[in-house]
């Protein structure tokens, strides 16, 4: 495997703090909400050892939530000599019980247990809940109750049903609550954390987007050296965007991109994307126009995992070679890649139960077959911070704002075999849909919107005629990380403008259906 460059510029150079990861959902919202108060963060095993922690220099520990008990089978595992180390450690839901269990207090498993919306009521509010009313709206959910804390600790709130809501031993600088901080239903939550952070850890808050910039562009000229080139892919999507900017901004003209087109863009993209690249942005981009190899490689082919496969080993074996095409090729060193935090978390809270149900990562496999050294300027941010990055590079808004759109494109959005004129008819409809979405001022409120091409034909009348065509699906949903989702209430007055226009000016469809189905149980792309 060719070596990755270990970037380790935000590791050691900045106030951090560890979450320890149990396996709750909101594992990542705590890193993230932690960096948005200026603290650099990451998410580590649950287990990590204390030799570790101190390696890392962690101003404090965060105990994630997790499963219902820490009477479970399947608990994880977990150090409990992290908890001595005298580096302040906050424990969130069943972190608390875990803190509480380890060091000798009560958790009675199957006892009260509290989901949702709650009001805590605060006793005294020692250093953790410092500033906080009397009363509290909070998110709560536990499984387990506690009946007795620690020795040293003392209660600070409580909710009608249950003591115990949040506590602390300030000698031994430990913190615990039942409630979430990160969820935006506890108001203040925030205000929480920001106590933990700045009062108790002592953090000043050095970790900035600016920042950030600074030390990406110094890690990858120090990677890459005086001399050396680099080749980044890009896709027109907003991470292959801004690491390709990032890195330029490093190296200059020793950035070359190439821009490998499927075919399986939404109508007019690859223009727009080669025009973005080379007249806005003014770097050099090779392009090539690969959609005949990938729909001859699709012929016939119906399995969405298929469909997958194939477009991955296309766009590798394409990749390869246009990458040896390009004038001065054999100076090229090194492959630019996009690749995001969360994708290097070996944690199955953070990938989330859909890894496993599509294979997203489709074209994978590139670093390997090319022996070139991987840069990657991303690799310890969040897809919200990647925004903010592009956002401090100057990349326009229209960009950063995008819909994500899958690498394997419309191949699955076209249920059933992919031929060159139903990609037509499905860019066609997309694109009037994207338009009037656009025109009503939704794009921002809806977090991806799409349409997709059924193997179903109906029967429909135009004219006098009888018309047997193509149904067309509309799917727009809400969501803030993709892993659930809801269907978009669309006006109904909004849905018919659009059906209207689809079936008049699209040659092929005479029927629309709008998607109202949410993730779970349905996932967001039909394939
Ligand atoms: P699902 O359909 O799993 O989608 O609910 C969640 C998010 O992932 C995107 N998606 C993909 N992205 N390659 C990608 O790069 C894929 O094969 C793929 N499949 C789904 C989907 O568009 C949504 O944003």
């Amino acid at each position: 495997m060719a070596p990755v460059l270990a970037v380790t510029a935000q590791r050691g150079r900045h106030e951090t703090i560890l979450v320890l990861d149990f396996g709750g959902q909101y594992t990542q919202l705590i890193a993230r909400k932690v960096r948005e108060c200026g603290v650099y963060c990451e998410i580590v095993a649950s287990d990590i050892a204390p030799d570790a922690v101190r390696a890392r220099g962690a101003r404090g520990l965060i105990l994630s939530g997790g499963p219902d008990s820490v009477y479970a089978d399947n608990a994880p595992p977990f150090d409990p000599r992290v908890l001595a180390l005298e580096i302040p450690v906050l424990g969130i839901c069943y972190g608390m019980q875990l803190m509480v269990h380890a060091l000798g207090g009560t958790v009675r498993g199957g006892g009260i247990r509290e989901y949702g919306h709650a009001t805590i009521t605060v006793k005294q509010a020692g250093l953790l809940l410092a500033g906080l009313g009397s009363s509290e709206p909070v998110w709560m959910s536990h499984g387990d109750e506690i009946v007795s804390l620690p020795q040293g600790f003392s209660e600070l709130a409580a909710t009608a049903d249950a003591s115990n809501a949040a506590a602390e031993d300030a000698g031994r600088r430990l913190f615990a609550m039942a409630f979430h901080p990160e969820v935006a239903h506890t108001a203040r939550g925030t205000e929480v954390l920001r106590n933990f952070l700045f009062r108790i850890c002592g953090c000043d808050g050095d970790w900035s987007m600016a920042s950030f910039l600074q030390e990406a562009c110094d890690e990858v000229r120090g990677a890459v050296g005086e001399l050396g080139h680099v080749l980044c892919g890009v896709s027109g999507g907003v991470d292959s965007s801004v690491a390709a900017q990032v890195i330029h901004r490093a190296i200059g003209d020793r950035l070359t991109c190439l821009f490998v087109d499927t075919g399986l863009l939404r109508k007019g993209e690859a223009a727009e994307v080669l025009d973005r690249f080379r007249r806005t942005y003014r770097l050099k981009v090779h392009h090539c126009d690969a959609s005949g190899r990938f729909l001859d490689a699709l012929r016939d082919v119906e399995d969405p995992e298929r469909k997958r496969r194939i477009i991955g080993e296309v766009f590798v074996r394409v990749f390869e070679e246009e990458a040896r095409r390009i004038a001065g090729a054999e100076k090229i060193r090194f492959l630019g890649q996009g690749t995001l935090y969360p994708d290097l978390i070996e944690s199955r809270s953070v990938k989330g139960p859909s890894a496993t149900i599509k294979t997203h990562h489709n074209v994978g496999g590139l670093p390997e077959r090319m022996d070139m050294q991987v840069v990657e300027p991303l690799r310890w941010l969040f897809k919200d911070e990647v925004r903010r990055l592009g956002a401090e590079l100057g990349l326009d808004r229209e960009l950063l704002t995008r819909h994500p759109f899958p690498g394997p494109g419309l191949a699955v959005r076209i249920l059933g075999a992919v031929s060159p004129e139903r990609v037509r008819v499905l860019q066609e409809a997309d694109a009037i849909f994207i338009e009037e979405i656009r025109r009503e001022g939704l794009y921002d409120t809806i977090a991806q919107a799409f349409a997709v091409l059924l193997p179903v034909r109906s029967v429909g009348v135009m004219g006098d005629g009888r018309t047997y065509e193509n149904v067309l699906a509309l799917r727009a949903v809400d969501t803030a990380d993709f892993m659930t989702a809801d269907w978009s209430r669309l006006p109904h007055e909004f849905l018919a403008r659009v059906s209207r226009r689809i079936v008049n000016e699209v040659r092929g469809i005479n029927r629309i259906v709008y998607d109202v189905s949410s993730k779970p149980p349905s996932t967001i792309e039909w394939e």
